[in-house]
């Protein structure tokens, strides 16, 4: 069975680990020539865009699925007309557009932050009487990291938020002062099988993930269990779904939705029965899902940007590195540690002996 990922990404390279045990094989389309999943996989090199590179990435493979969400709607299309593509097409083209995603957030019943639709300096200057300051001014595509966002506060000019984001169609949201960031991994297998992981409390420094840890029996598993599986339903969603929320008291808001693996968890690698990785290839496989059950107290922390000492990092105890090959650059998620102990507060201390060597 051969799996064609388009992007070839940390992600996709990290897919590849989780499936060769299933006996898988893997293509990824990927435009960079240096893509870190490209030792992996069979790498094709060539535009998303490119209608004879999808071409030959469907003569090979027999099912299509991918590691992030800018792909062209049009590439897919392709794609689809000639072999599966889980997510589906609609799931992707409503989680890669925040409107839409905000939108069928509103339909289900799942709380957001006040939004509102900004696509010149006009309605910006209306949104932001509408939502009020401070709020954040955020394209409606291509964002990841933190990147394409503004944070408006009151004297701020509006019209420089409006330049600093290119012009692009937005949308203008309420500012939370959450009381934590959650996230949830969803997977659903295409026969309708469904399975939730233990929440994950993230910490973002600059818009950048840069700590996840898994959550044991949190308050807020029930209700963010059922907004995924709203989602996962109404979707007919099939693979790895992740849902970013804000909690404020006993209220989730949804942030965003990623409809791929996601970086918040990694942590299931080692810190799960299952991989996030494998599930979704099960999923997408139509094979019986794997236990979500955590093993141990897990913890990950991000590298961003620069490398670690691999000695002094592995010297820890229960400690795994997991370097993606990729040359270090400011602001690049180069690679991820995982921590993972017998209880919270052996965790908690491994965190902070772990945070003053990187
Ligand atoms: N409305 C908001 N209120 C408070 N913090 C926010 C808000 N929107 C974004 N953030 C912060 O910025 C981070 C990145 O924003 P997000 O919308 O998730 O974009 P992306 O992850 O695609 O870059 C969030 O995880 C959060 O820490
Ligand atoms: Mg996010």
């Amino acid at each position: 069975m051969k799996i064609g990922v388009l992007g070839g990404g940390q992600l996709a390279r990290m897919l590849a680990l989780a499936g060769y045990p299933l006996g898988l094989d893997f293509v990824v389309l990927e435009p960079a020539a240096d893509a870190c999943a490209a030792p992996l996989t069979r790498h094709i090199q060539a535009a998303y865009d490119d209608p004879a590179a999808l071409q030959r990435l469907a003569a090979e493979v027999d099912l299509v699925t991918y590691e992030f969400e800018s792909v062209p709607a049009a590439a897919v299309q392709q794609l689809g007309a000639s072999l599966p593509v889980f997510p589906r097409a609609d799931s992707l083209a409503t989680a890669r557009d925040r409107r839409h995603e905000k939108n069928l957030f509103r339909e289900l019943g799942i709380e957001t932050a006040p939004f509102a639709l900004v696509h010149d300096l006009q309605t910006l200057q209306q949104a932001a009487e509408q939502i009020g300051l401070p709020a954040v001014l955020k394209t409606r595509t291509l964002g990841y990291d933190g990147k394409g966002q503004q944070v408006l506060r009151n004297g701020d000019s509006l019209q420089d938020a409006w330049d600093a984001i290119g012009q692009a169609p937005a949308i203008l949201e309420g500012l939370i002062e959450f009381d934590r960031e959650v996230s949830i991994i969803a997977v659903r297998s295409v026969s309708g099988e469904m399975a939730f992981y233990p929440l994950a409390e993230n910490v973002h420094e600059q818009g950048i993930l840069r700590l996840s840890t898994c959550l044991h029996g949190d308050s807020h598993q029930a209700l963010a269990e059922d907004y995924a599986k709203r989602v996962l339903e109404r979707l007919d969603y099939v693979g790895v779904l992740a849902i970013e929320f804000f909690q404020l008291g006993s209220h989730l808001l949804a942030n965003e939705m990623a409809p791929r693996v996601h970086n918040s968890g990694h942590w299931t690698i080692e810190g799960a029965e299952t991989s996030q990785f494998e599930n979704h290839l099960r999923g997408i496989l139509g094979l019986p899902l794997g236990s979500t059950a955590p093993v141990g107290h897990t913890a990950m922390i991000n590298l961003i940007g620069e490398l670690p000492h691999a000695p002094a990092i592995l010297g820890i105890e229960n400690t795994h590195l997991h370097l993606y090959g990729k040359a270090p650059r400011v602001g690049r998620k180069i690679g991820h540690i995982t921590l993972r102990e017998n209880t919270e507060q052996a965790l908690q201390e491994r965190i902070s002996q772990l945070k003053n060597l990187i």
